[in-house]
């Protein structure tokens, strides 16, 4: 198995992100707020945009008022700085409007400060 430390759990605060390396390949780290940390591919599947400039944001859905828009899953949701797509961080980086559709994402542990990636 392939693994290795890619930062250190003090290196990202809960509700940010940064990228790394994995290998050769590019990677995102994010933290959601709750301290979970996951990796992902730092390139998006639309067209290949670096996520790491995109921001960690929350979900906006219409409850059953019209008009009346609610903010939740605040952090965990990966915006795409080129075109907006999101991805859902804590699902495994599925695209909000079309779940069938991911950014590749890496098992990620954390033994004492390291945050290892894994594949
Ligand atoms: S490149 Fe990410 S939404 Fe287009």
């Amino acid at each position: 198995m392939k693994e290795q430390v890619v930062c250190k759990t003090s290196e990202i605060q809960p509700g940010e992100m940064m990228k790394s390396t994995f290998g050769k390949q590019n990677v995102l780290i994010c933290r959601t707020p709750d301290g979970d940390f996951h990796a992902f591919m730092n390139q998006c599947i639309h067209q290949g945009a670096p996520l790491d400039k995109g921001m960690m944001c929350g979900a906006t859905t219409e409850s059953s008022e019209p008009g009346d828009y609610q903010y939740c899953h605040q952090g965990e949701i990966l915006r795409c700085p080129w075109h907006g797509r999101e991805f859902d961080i804590k699902n495994e980086g599925r695209m909000l409007a079309n779940p069938d559709k991911k950014i590749p994402s890496f098992k990620v542990r954390v033994e004492d400060e390291d945050v290892i990636v894994y594949k």
